[in-house]
């Protein structure tokens, strides 16, 4: 099979954002729990924070992480979780069926976050908990001091404020799962109050409604649009969530997730569009997918695994080489939507639904899908390219995307600092492809390095003892660059990305 895709520098979608390549904890199963926090670990800092989960954070170089949750935060007391550690209530979490010790808060959350270089879009409660309580923590959070909430942080030990600039009003509120769910109208209503009362305390903060939590919502859309309207003046994202699955194992489908993201990104900036359009706003509004994985195994009961226990082992999915596939291409969806979808976060970060893997008392290792992650957020940043894909197709008959689908899904990032291109090729045929970029418009030097991930076997997977699906350099006896023409063949379900140097 062979595929061709055309660039030209002149042709540019818009610059990708950075946070675009953001994570998620939740209080929830062993995200934080012997996740992130593990004070008996021979890694544990001061803080009680695993450096060796640390370190491979560190690595996916994440700009924000959503906190603290999820589903966990519709029951959650934000003023459990500050003071003495020993004094904090020990609550049960009716999301998750979990037990809440609060140990970790946001005081130590955002010891965490400046370790690894994140920064919180921060959750607040909208599903119990009131607008003032939303207030409250920005307060608690932002507000330099002299006031009751911002003396009690500085009491707690944290002198500067947090000064948390993104914030989201509420979680997935379209849900009945959600505790507190809401209509449209109530969720507008309270989180319209909410964002006043927040802007109140802070102006500089940004905010993000919470949209459709899937496209398979009855709802969807029609929420949306419906929410946006009361929300447009105090809002500057839509919160947009996607989880993929692969149950009936039919994999041509489940490799056309990227283009059913596609659909969802552009069903969403649509109903922000038509809202901006019935209230005459020029503004517009931009799109955080801001929780997006494969998640069709992790179960939330999990048998042998009791309820109401704090740190167990919940949602925890084990990737493979197809999950590859689906989350690189989820990340080259988001690339060609760079003039609208300006933040993302991989749910999760760690132990739940998650690239980051630990052992109790062990290792932390990487799954699969650590490395399109990788390997995306430390090329994929710069100019997104606006790509003529000319490959062979092959045709989707259900699902939420239906029509052609074409094997080879490729995006090409302009990275003017480093005078690179990155060029990512994904090969979703079951044979070899015979690929050729060509970049127009360049005055092309070489190629400045070349990995592919592949496993013959679909189902191949990591574990703490054995990494079978990771990045490795494709040697360069197997591409060749002829002008402005890179030339290479793609082994059969692969990733890829090269990296072409220009003057
Ligand atoms: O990420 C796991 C859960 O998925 C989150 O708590 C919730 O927001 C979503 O349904």
């Amino acid at each position: 099979m062979k595929s061709r895709i055309f660039v030209h520098r002149n042709f540019i979608i818009d610059k990708v954002e950075d946070n675009i390549f953001g994570g998620f904890i939740e209080h929830l199963g062993r995200a934080v729990y012997s996740g992130i926090y593990e004070p008996s670990h021979p890694t544990a800092d001061e803080n009680g924070f695993r450096n060796d989960v640390k370190e491979l954070v560190r690595d996916l170089n994440m700009p924000v992480t959503r906190y603290p949750g999820g589903n966990f935060v519709s029951g959650f007391n934000w003023q459990d979780a500050i003071g003495p550690q020993s004094e904090r209530p020990v609550r049960a979490d009716y999301a998750w069926k979990g037990i809440e010790p609060n140990t970790v808060g946001i005081d130590e959350f955002m010891k965490w976050c400046r370790d690894v270089n994140t920064t919180p879009i921060y959750t607040v409660n909208l599903g119990t908990n009131t607008p003032k309580a939303a207030q409250e923590i920005v307060e608690y959070c932002n507000f330099h001091g002299g006031s009751y909430w911002s003396d009690k942080r500085i009491a707690n030990g944290s002198e500067k404020p947090h000064n948390i600039k993104y914030w989201c009003l509420g979680n997935e509120m379209d849900g009945d799962w959600q505790i507190g769910h809401k209509t449209p109208e109530e969720y507008g209503r309270i989180a319209h109050e909410a964002a006043k009362m927040m802007k109140m305390v802070d102006p500089d903060i940004i905010l993000c409604a919470c949209g459709s939590s899937s496209c398979q919502m009855p709802t969807f859309a029609k929420w949306d649009e419906e929410i946006m309207l009361h929300l447009y003046n105090d809002v500057d994202y839509l919160s947009i969530h996607r989880y993929f699955g692969n149950c009936d194992r039919n994999f041509p489908k489940f490799f056309a997730c990227p283009e059913e993201l596609d659909r969802q990104i552009e069903c969403a900036v649509s109903c922000c569009d038509t809202a901006g359009a019935k209230l005459k706003s020029n503004k517009k509004i931009m799109i955080s997918l801001d929780e997006w994985n494969v998640w069709y195994r992790g179960k939330s009961v999990v048998p042998g695994v009791a309820p109401w226990e704090y740190g167990s082992p919940i949602l925890e999915e084990t990737y493979d080489m197809a999950d590859v596939i689906v989350t690189g291409g989820a990340l080259l969806s988001m690339i060609d939507h760079a003039d609208r979808l300006k933040m993302a976060c991989i749910a999760q970060t760690v132990n739940v639904i998650a690239p980051i893997m630990t052992v109790k008392g062990g290792k932390a290792w990487k799954q699969s899908i650590y490395y399109p992650l990788l390997e995306t957020s430390r090329y994929g940043r710069g100019y997104a390219m606006r790509v003529i894909n000319d490959s062979p197709e092959y045709e989707i008959n259900e699902g939420f995307y239906t029509g052609k689908v074409k094997y080879l899904r490729s995006s090409v990032v302009l990275r003017n600092e480093q005078k690179e291109i990155t060029v990512f090729a994904i090969n979703r045929a079951n044979e070899e492809m015979v690929f050729s970029a060509e970049l127009a418009g360049f005055d092309l030097t070489g190629v400045a390095g070349a990995v592919e991930i592949h496993n013959d076997d679909l189902d191949a997977v990591n574990s703490p003892e054995q990494e079978n699906v990771a990045s490795k350099d494709i040697p360069a006896s197997r591409y060749s660059l002829n002008g402005n023409t890179l030339e290479s063949k793609l082994k059969p379900c692969s990733w890829n990305m090269f990296r072409v140097s220009f003057k």
